[in-house]
């Protein structure tokens, strides 16, 4: 065998859902497709196209080839593979909240992993993602699918994916603008009140139980947050404004996509509302002075998955 190629697809993720910060996510129905061959010459070819194909390095710096490095070196296997084809088809906006960097870091992983054999399992590609992306609420839903709830203790990850039983429908409104996580970040405080944390413990056990059971009416304020949201609501124009349009268009809740700025509407199923819940938000977002499109999305249950995997040789 001188070279293998995969093909794997990597759904979007919404991290946070407003009180679970850095440690609730989804995945959603938007894919990104990479695919990778691995060749023993040293040398890597990376296109990309898609959204954001422009802005995506094609040398040393891309975060898939940096990824599958670091399993080949896990695996040992540096020596046998020195070399890689990839190339990217990407449908998730880049730096809009919905994971884009995530997809890459486990579209890496996962591909390099089927190539030799699956060495590794899921707990194992969780804990390298989390190690290279710095928190695991994006790389989680990416890897698991479905709605995750995942803890870092002494910087062991764990991670429990489930279905919810209240089936929801997702809109994303998609502003016309970048935030980097980075930025988003630098505008939180380092300590918070008491009563904050205690706000979003709450909330954030009330939306797990809610959706673990199907108890739909104690969603009301399950996607309330104190601890990030107000803090980032001045890189945002309008979020909070955004947020009430789409509860009084019939969504559940609404919240801050992972850092923003894309927001999400929780919208049940069976209102059938999800039309009228994009344009409240749109309105709302004009209202500020920023125009945003919609993508109407649903849960992702199947997470990462190789998609063909054909050796060549
Ligand atoms: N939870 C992160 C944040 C985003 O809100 O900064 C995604 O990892």
């Amino acid at each position: 065998m001188s070279e293998r190629t995969v093909r794997v697809r990597v759904p979007a993720t919404s991290a946070n859902l407003g009180p679970g910060f850095d440690a609730f996510g989804i995945a959603c129905t938007l894919y990104n497709e990479t695919t990778l061959t691995l060749t023993r010459a040293p040398g890597v070819e990376i296109t990309a196209r898609g959204e954001g194909a422009s802005h995506i390095p094609a040398d040393e710096r891309n975060i898939v080839w940096k990824s599958v490095r670091y399993l080949l070196e896990r695996a040992g296997c540096n020596d046998e593979f020195r070399g890689a084809k990839i190339h990217m088809n990407n449908r998730i906006p880049l730096s809009r909240g919905l994971g884009s960097s995530a997809t890459a870091i486990v579209a890496g992983l996962k591909a390099a992993n089927a190539i030799l054999d699956n060495r590794f399992n899921r707990h194992e590609l969780l804990q390298f993602a989390t190690d290279i992306e710095g928190h695991p609420d994006n790389v989680a839903p990416a890897i698991y699918g479905g709605f995750t709830v995942n803890t870092v203790t002494n910087g062991v990850v764990d991670c429990f994916s489930f279905l919810p039983r209240i089936f929801m429908r997702f809109v994303v409104m998609v502003p016309n603008f970048y935030l980097s996580t980075k930025s988003a970040r630098q505008v939180l405080p380092v300590e918070i009140p008491m009563k904050d944390a205690i706000f979003n413990i709450s909330h954030a056990g009330m939306m797990v139980a809610a959706l673990a059971r199907g108890a739909e009416k104690f969603l009301d304020h399950a996607f309330e947050d104190a601890l990030h949201q107000n803090y980032r609501a001045e890189l945002i124009p309008g979020m909070f404004d955004v947020f009430a349009a789409a509860k009084r268009a019939g969504a559940y809740g609404a919240a801050l996509s992972g850092a923003g700025p894309c927001l999400i509407a929780f919208v049940p199923e069976r209102r059938r509302c999800t039309d009228a819940v994009a344009d409240a938000m749109r309105a709302a977002f004009r209202d500020h002075g920023v125009q945003a499109r919609p993508l109407f999305l649903r849960l992702d249950t199947k997470g990462a998955h190789i998609v063909n995997d054909k050796s060549a040789n």
